[in-house]
């Protein structure tokens, strides 16, 4: 509905109200005033009376009608200000999952949208020309031994989400490599690199492939700079990027390929978009969900704009956390959860891993290290379980963990309540808003469990 609109109908309802009320006083001074048997002065005392009060009423009526009509308009605009924050009703939200308590440092938590740049260190500024060359040698198979792969082989970035959608990746001659392979989309906002965070950096994350025997299988770096060195269409663009007097090292190479990972940043998500301002970016599950996230303490590893506590937005030296924290017998039957133990001493009983990204995390499973979960709300059960230490439960007693003080006369409810079926959903559809719209209209892998 537009303003002029809005005026026609109040003009209108202005003209009737003005006659309806002339019409009102009329009868009161003609019909009332001669029965109630008043004279000349006080009949029309009687009528002002009468009539302001139906007056009122009328202009009442006019009001309801006029937000009846046009509740939207009304509301969100003009008469009412918009309020500068979202006011969400917490009460209706705990209602619905009475395990929604804030408490400790999970209140006041503060959620950050992703910054557009990536931060570079001083010795490798990202330059246009670095980003174009890094791009190329990302997508150039000649880096591998048998010319088969290049880096993008494993991480799609053109037509995926930045990863290959296997458990283990395959590298040359068909070997099947341990570990999944993560996307590198938002790489250059983590702090850690790789399942175990075994590298510092982007640089020198990227000299581990092509050397790898089950991933590239180059002999050695100097193979790698020789193979780039022979490809006479780099030298205009090494030249450019570096310098014509530079000569074509693995540090250059492993340089350009940074620069053109720190552009792999995806903003464009309902999240961000919330976060931005947009109150309607998110549904009434996202938001249930988010809460979720943050009530049930995923925000503990899961922080900051990146969504993990290994990365540039967050102190060290929370990077690498232990998982499973709380071992579980079933899920460690079903999906070998420690046979692979990361950073930690081998034969110990519990993996340390660096805290991943859960950004485009709905569009790049398999889940985990070992890529032995296939769907995202087994992830997050797993999760809830072994790292929060939560049951998962549609029994709505378990939520009544009632603890009484017969010594302090106080009465608690254990905040370790359950989490439901349709909690972890939430949680779900809260992480498919951390995704792409970009990767997401692009990828036509469809995600199973989804
Ligand atoms: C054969 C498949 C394969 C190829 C080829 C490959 N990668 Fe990877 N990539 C992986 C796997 C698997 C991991 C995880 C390994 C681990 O954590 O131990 C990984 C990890 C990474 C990470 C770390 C992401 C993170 O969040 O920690 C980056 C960045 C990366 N690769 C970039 C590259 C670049 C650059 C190239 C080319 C020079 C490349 N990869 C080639 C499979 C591959
Ligand atoms: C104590 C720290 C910690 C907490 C709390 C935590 N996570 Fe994680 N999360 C991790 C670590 C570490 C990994 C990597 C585990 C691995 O595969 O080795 C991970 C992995 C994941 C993954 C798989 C990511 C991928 O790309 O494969 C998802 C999804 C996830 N977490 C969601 C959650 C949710 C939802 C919560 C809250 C219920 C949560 N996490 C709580 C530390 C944590």
């Amino acid at each position: 509905m537009s303003n002029a609109g809005l005026l026609n109908f109040m003009t209108v309802s202005l003209v009737m109200l003005l006659i309806g009320i002339a019409v009102l006083l009329l009868m009161v001074h003609l019909e009332l005033g001669p029965l109630s048997g008043l004279s000349g002065g006080r009949k029309w005392g009687l009528t002002l009376v009468l009539g302001s009060g139906m007056l009122a009423f009328s202009i009442k009526l006019t009001i309801l009608a006029t937000l009846v009509h046009f509740p939207e308009r009304t509301i969100r605009s003009g008469m009412v200000a918009q309020p500068a924050v979202l006011v969400v009703d917490w009460e209706k939200l705990n209602k619905d999952s009475p395990k929604m308590v804030l408490s400790g440092m999970q209140k006041g938590y503060v959620w950050r949208t992703l910054p557009e740049r990536a931060p570079a260190p001083d010795w490798n500024p990202t330059t246009p020309e670095k980003v174009a060359l890094g791009e190329r040698l990302f997508h150039d198979t000649s880096l591998s031994i048998d010319g088969t792969l290049s880096c993008s082989s494993c991480h799609d970035v053109r037509k995926g989400a930045g990863e290959d959608h296997r458990s283990g990746s395959l590298g040359v001659g068909g070997q099947v490599g341990s570990r999944n392979a993560p996307t590198v989309w938002n790489s250059g906002f983590q702090s850690v690199l790789f399942w175990d965070g075994r590298a510092a950096s982007l640089e020198e994350q990227a000299k581990g492939p092509p050397t790898n025997p089950k991933e590239m299988g180059m002999p050695s770096l100097q193979a790698v700079e020789q193979r780039v060195k022979d490809n006479a269409a780099y030298r205009e663009p090494f030249a450019k990027a570096f310098g014509a007097n530079q000569p074509i090292t693995i540090k250059e190479i492993t340089a350009a390929i940074a620069a053109y990972e720190r552009t792999l940043i995806t903003t464009d998500t309902p999240y961000d978009r919330f976060v931005r301002g947009d109150e309607k970016a998110l549904s009434a599950a996202q938001l249930r969900g988010m809460a979720l996230f943050q009530t049930v303490g995923c925000i503990l590893c899961h922080s900051g704009p990146n969504f993990s506590a290994a990365s540039v937005f967050d102190p060290p030296p929370a990077t690498q956390r232990i998982f499973p924290v709380f071992n579980s017998a079933k899920y460690e039957a079903r999906y070998n959860l420690t046979k692979d133990v990361g950073a930690n001493e081998k034969g110990s009983a519990q993996g340390v891993w660096r805290v991943p990204s859960l950004r485009n995390v709905a569009l790049t499973a398999p889940y985990f290290h070992n890529g032995s979960v296939d769907n995202l709300p087994e992830a997050v059960r797993i999760m809830a379980t072994v790292q929060r230490g939560k049951r998962i439960s549609n029994d709505i007693n378990d939520n009544k963990t009632i603890v009484w003080s017969s010594r302090d006369k106080t009465l608690a409810r254990l905040e370790a309540a359950p989490l439901s079926d349709r909690d972890v959903n939430d949680i779900v559809e809260f992480l498919k808003a951390l995704s792409s719209d970009a990767l997401l209209a692009r990828s036509k892998v469809a995600v199973r469990g989804m």
